[in-house]
């Protein structure tokens, strides 16, 4: 290990790390490239970040790769991120496998292009057991889309009286969400300066610690995420109690 490592607290690893990787057409731009030049230079990040989060121990990322509203982006981008996601899906597929990665995704996959979802669905079962590090894409994903859909659910089985609303609760909400078998992050990291949640996860963040950098997402590699891990390590999280009640349980 690096010296980057030398200010991490090992026994405080986040288990669960989550990203809003913003920032990509502005810094393409800045390269005077085109978008697209941006979301592929996004994909080595995501390579890195994940690379890196093996080596430390975080055990569940969550990347926001295509939201519900990205659909409105000019068609030629759309086009260009989809195939840009089907190249890396059959690219890193076996380098991850390799490397013990479960591959899952969170949102509306089966709304994507075919080749998308063949890719995806291949990737998912071939890293099924796989137990060292869970990628989860979110993918023509959205917060409210996620939540509208739970409480249809728990609606139909309200309505067939498999469940009481009494047996409505935070539990069986947390059920119902695509996140299900996933712990809530413990940290949320935006890039590019943006201070907003952008309908990602918003029942998961409740307690979740947020972090922004101006960073564009190309440029956010393995020290702009260490040193977002040491920043959410400095944080106190109180969960509603006093900062004396927690001193206490030390
Ligand atoms: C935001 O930048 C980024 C996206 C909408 C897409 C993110 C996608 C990737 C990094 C590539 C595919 C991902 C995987 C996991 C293989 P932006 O376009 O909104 O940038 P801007 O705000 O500067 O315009």
């Amino acid at each position: 290990m690096t010296n980057l490592y030398t200010n991490l607290d090992q026994t405080n690893i986040p288990k669960h790390v989550a990203f809003i990787m913003d920032g990509n057409g502005r810094w393409a731009k800045s390269q005077g490239q085109h978008r697209l030049f941006g979301h592929a230079a996004g994909v080595e990040s995501v390579k890195e970040i994940i690379k890196t989060a093996r080596e430390i121990g975080v055990q569940f990322l969550t990347m926001y790769a295509f939201s519900t509203e990205n659909w409105n982006r000019p068609a030629e981008e759309v086009a260009g991120l989809m195939d840009l996601l089907v190249q890396a899906i059959t690219n890193e597929t076996d380098d991850m496998h390799k490397n013990g990665v479960r591959l899952l995704t969170i949102g509306d996959i089966e709304a994507l292009p075919e080749g998308c979802v063949s890719s995806l669905k291949e990737a998912i079962d071939k890293t099924k057991d796989n137990t060292a590090l869970t990628l989860i894409l979110a993918l023509n994903y959205s917060a409210r889309w996620e939540i509208t859909n739970a409480c249809k659910l728990i609606a139909e089985k309200v309505k067939q009286g498999v469940l009481s609303t009494d047996q409505i609760t935070e539990d069986q909400i947390n059920k119902t969400l695509n996140t299900s078998m996933i712990p809530d992050p413990e940290l949320l990291i935006r890039t590019s300066g943006e201070c907003r949640i952008s309908n990602f996860l918003l029942w998961q963040l409740s307690y979740t610690e947020l972090y922004f950098t101006a960073v564009q997402w190309p440029e956010f590699r393995r020290a702009e995420f260490i040193h977002a891990i040491c920043a959410f390590q400095q944080r106190e999280r109180r969960f509603g109690l006093t900062s004396e009640q927690l001193n206490e349980h030390k």
